[in-house]
């Protein structure tokens, strides 16, 4: 379906991607997985699973991705994603990604990586690990590569992942300025000039002058006209003396745009920013006995230490809980029952669980045929990275042509 629209209008395309290392929680639900589905019926989006990505922090622990690759397509599946909207892929089979990540890093100052928050931050968190490696520092490079081969013009990320984008749109800007020309471009406007008559090029070396340094936009106008209807040039030697004019080169990277997906409402289970590491989270298929288990454990407003002492809302995890998951009318049962001690912990606890087993309910049916037989999300896969391979062929083509790699 998706195929037949875009041949009739084509839309923007998305591109992101997430590192499989461990099961998905509800706070990637609720921060990223959600806004994933939404954006596949209105544009043509691409989602991959980062394991190259993923074996710049692991590489000693290659075991967590291999386990976690399919679940997480799994994970997607059951949250929404579906397969005849958007193209779900695997990086590693994409080795054209590791051509681009090289041929742009030819050009990358070592100081652009370097400079990235991210990879100080993450050296700083995972002490643990080390990361003064090569492959991480080009972490971010490797992530342009992926954004700019499928020329991605929106990439839904969190804001930890902005600088990340930033440096893409500076990669796309710096391949477009050195190879944005063909090979031996001045000389071939020199050539191309001299065909013309020597007051023409006067002509133009002033009007080129007044829109570049002067932004003078009649004398593009008119150079434009000059140009195109002149009889003696042949088209590629209209399309050069244009770039020269304009002293612009031919983009063939596209500059993306985060489209930024507003933090998850819905933190962990004791207040903190959900996370696996930090023993605080629900995954998205968690069972049913484990989510009544973990919630009843959560922590509530300290105030609370008897029944009869009355609590706030605003100081207890639970309450953040109700505001994702509850309707108006028990948000207030919540926040009178609780202000005046009117409910226990527990009772306020009980609609969580079922607002949470409601959510889920419809993911574990979807999940359910993909786990009775994984044969057909390994199709899934085989077919997205087929569809996604194409289009990164293209690009390299383009890639290669524009650096002259085509000898
Ligand atoms: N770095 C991203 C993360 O940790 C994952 C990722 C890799 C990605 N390549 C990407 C996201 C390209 C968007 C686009 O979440
Ligand atoms: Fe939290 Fe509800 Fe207990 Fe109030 S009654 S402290 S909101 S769990």
């Amino acid at each position: 379906m998706t195929q037949n629209n875009l041949a009739v209008a084509p839309r923007d395309r998305v591109l992101s991607g997430m590192r499989p290392t461990g099961a998905l929680h509800l706070g990637h639900y609720h921060g990223a997985l959600k806004n994933w589905v939404r954006l596949q019926s209105e544009m043509e989006c691409f989602y991959f699973v980062a394991d190259w990505h993923a074996l710049t922090t692991h590489y000693e622990s290659r075991e967590i991705i291999e386990k976690n690759v399919y679940e997480m397509v799994i994970d997607w599946l059951a949250a929404g994603l579906d397969p005849a909207q958007c193209t779900i892929f695997l990086q590693s089979r994409i080795p054209e990604h590791a051509e681009l990540f090289t041929l742009l890093a030819m050009g990358t100052p070592i100081s652009w990586l370097e400079r990235v928050p991210t990879y100080k931050d993450q050296q700083e968190k995972l002490k643990d690990k080390d990361l003064s490696t090569y492959g991480f520092l080009g972490y971010p490079l490797l992530q342009a590569a992926d954004i700019l081969i499928y020329k991605a013009k929106w990439v839904p990320v969190g804001e930890d992942q902005a600088s990340h984008v930033e440096l893409t749109r500076e990669a796309a800007r710096r391949f477009n300025h050195l190879y944005g020309k063909e090979a031996h471009f001045d000389a071939l406007v020199q050539q191309t000039l001299a065909v013309l008559e020597k007051d023409s090029v006067k002509r133009l070396e002033k009007s080129r002058k007044a829109w570049q340094q002067g932004g003078d936009a009649k004398a593009l106008e008119g150079a434009v006209g000059f140009i195109t209807g002149h009889a003696a040039l042949s088209t590629p030697e209209r399309e050069r003396l244009e770039a020269w004019f304009r002293g612009t080169g031919k983009a063939v990277l596209t500059e993306p745009q985060v489209l930024l997906t507003t933090a998850s409402k819905l933190p962990g289970l004791d207040g903190a920013k959900m996370s696996k590491s930090y023993n605080n989270a629900i995954a998205i298929r968690e069972d049913k006995a484990q989510i009544e288990h973990k919630v009843r454990r959560m922590p509530t407003d300290p105030a609370r230490v008897k029944r009869s002492d009355p609590g706030d809302p605003e100081k207890c995890p639970v309450w953040q809980f109700h505001r994702v998951y509850s309707d108006a009318a028990t948000q207030q049962w919540v926040v009178s029952g609780c202000k005046s001690a009117g409910i226990g912990c527990l009772e306020c606890k009980q609609p969580v669980i079922d607002g949470i087993l409601a959510e889920q309910q419809p993911m574990l049916a979807r999940a359910e045929p993909y786990l009775r037989n994984p044969k057909i999300v390994r199709d899934i896969v085989d077919a997205g990275t087929e569809r996604a391979r194409t289009t990164a062929r293209e690009t390299m083509k383009d890639v290669r042509a524009a650096i002259g790699l085509n000898y």
